[in-house]
């Protein structure tokens, strides 16, 4: 049961079932707290965890624990943890022998308790990680929480005080700097999101370009006029390309399939069809069998001679959530979602991708890795966080029937197996082999989406939409 001086005063939820009530009783045990204030939570309460960094607060799971404290009025929570996750940027300058990148944040971060009584926090910048993969998705997350904060709090001064403006700029000038680059889309390393393994996510993935538009829609909103209107305007230059980049390139439907099968390739100079040079040879078996007419997505990766055709979950549906993706798009990965269901819901919402790779693909694509074997973990593992973004896009498409079948699934059979991390096999029934109990994010995943659920107009008080935020807020 929820205590009644816990971290929400007032659940919305608070008796509806026991299971509501576990949801924040699990969030409240994973509690972290620095200087008396509470500041995140860890990522799974379960003490058989894999791995240590398990009892950490990562910053990308905490958005949609982020989410529910605005919603429970424990705004100041969030607030808390904005301000600490960004202080903890100067905290480490060098990563072996590099000067950490100004904008970039830490993945995550714990409170250690010393012997002496003193609290210190520790952040890990992907130097401590597992494989030290980079985390480039943790400014993302954050600046699409601070967004979220403004807009629902009305709360402009806090993005508006010095330090938080630094960090706005610091964080776009980090994503708009140019590289070696020929593409509009941001290039990240292997790992530097969700998936954090070895999973053939170098380069232009599907997710990191669906944040990069929120992540550079936020921080220009937030930055004042005057000051910073050059970054601004680079931000929304950017963004325009990079919209109608991705919509273009990106996109899969069958029409796009039957031009890419007949390519030609080797093709030099300005307007060739086959920019990226993609080899028909390269279009998987499964493709043609599996995508169904009137139905599409965006493809997982793109660059030169490289089409990765598997679908990944949270890019796709943060592309509908955040109103990356066309109507006409929008309605056609619908239709997928719909047409697919058994493949990408089964018995537990979602598949983060499909389908599994296999065999020598997977030991070249995985490096061989036995937490990621076919149909488990990043490889083909359904992931119950997943519920909040998938219920998110549906009803921006106004599906709230397709939204409320999907949870459905989660109602009892997530909390009666106590909120794992993760299920496996095809149709997800399994729980994951190797997946913590109490994951927080997965509790997470269950009650926000139920909010969303009942009241859809959250999305757009919580920043999802292509709107401004009210202007009339300002000053207060
Ligand atoms: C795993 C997931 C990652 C998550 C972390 C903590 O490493 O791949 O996305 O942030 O666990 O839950």
């Amino acid at each position: 049961m929820v205590q009644p001086n816990s971290c929400f005063p007032h659940p919305r939820y608070a008796g509806r079932s026991p299971a509501f009530d576990d949801a924040y009783a699990l969030i409240e045990d994973a509690g972290i707290h620095f200087q008396g204030q509470l500041v995140g939570t860890a990522a799974s309460v379960d003490p058989k965890a894999p791995a240590r960094n398990y009892a950490d607060c990562f910053v990308r799971d905490f958005f949609p624990v982020g989410l529910i404290m605005l919603l429970e009025g424990r705004g100041d929570v969030v607030r808390a943890f904005l301000h600490l996750i960004m202080q903890l940027r100067g905290q480490q300058e060098e990563l072996e022998g590099q000067q950490i990148a100004p904008g970039v944040l830490p993945a995550s971060f714990r409170v250690q308790h010393n012997a002496d009584g003193d609290e210190e926090v520790m952040a890990d910048f992907g130097d401590r990680a597992i494989g030290r993969v980079a985390p480039v998705d943790s400014m993302m997350w954050w600046s699409l929480l601070l967004h979220a904060y403004v807009q629902y709090t009305g709360d402009l001064e806090f993005a508006r005080g010095p330090e938080i403006q630094r960090m706005l700029r610091m964080i776009l000038s980090l994503c708009l700097q140019s590289r070696f680059e020929v593409f509009p889309t941001l290039l990240v390393p292997d790992g530097s999101f969700m998936i954090d393994r070895r999973m053939g996510v170098n380069g232009h993935p599907i997710e990191i370009q669906a944040l990069f538009n929120s992540t550079l829609r936020s921080a220009s909103l937030l930055l004042p006029e005057p000051g910073s209107q050059w970054l601004v305007d680079l931000a929304k230059r950017r963004r325009e390309v990079l919209q109608s980049y991705v919509q273009t390139y990106y996109w899969l439907d069958m029409d796009v399939l039957n031009r890419i099968y007949r390519y030609e390739t080797e093709m030099l100079g300005e307007n060739v069809e086959n920019i990226f040079n993609i080899h028909p040879e390269s279009i998987p078996l499964w493709v043609q069998d599996w995508l169904p007419d009137g139905a599409g997505y965006f493809v997982g990766n793109l660059g030169p001679g490289r089409m990765d055709f598997r679908f990944f979950a949270q890019g796709n549906l943060l592309m509908l959530a955040t109103g990356m993706a066309t109507t006409t798009q929008a309605e056609a990965l619908t239709s997928l979602i719909e047409q697919r269901w058994t493949d990408l819901l089964g018995r537990m919402p979602m598949k983060l991708v499909y389908p599994a790779v296999e065999g020598d693909e997977w030991r070249l694509i995985t490096g061989s890795d036995p937490k990621n074997i076919p149909w488990s973990y990043h490889n083909g593992g359904n992931w119950p966080v997943l519920i909040w973004p998938l219920v998110a896009a549906l009803l921006k498409v106004d599906r709230a029937d397709l939204a409320e079948k999907a949870w459905q699934l989660v109602e009892s059979r997530l909390p009666a197996a106590r909120w794992p991390e993760y299920y496996d096999g095809r149709l997800g029934r399994l729980v994951g082999r190797r997946a913590n109990i109490g994951q927080v994010w997965s509790a997470a995943g269950f009650l926000l989406s139920r909010y969303f659920l009942d009241a859809p107009d959250l999305l757009s008080r919580l920043g999802f939409d292509e709107a401004l935020p009210q202007r009339s807020t300002e000053g207060g």
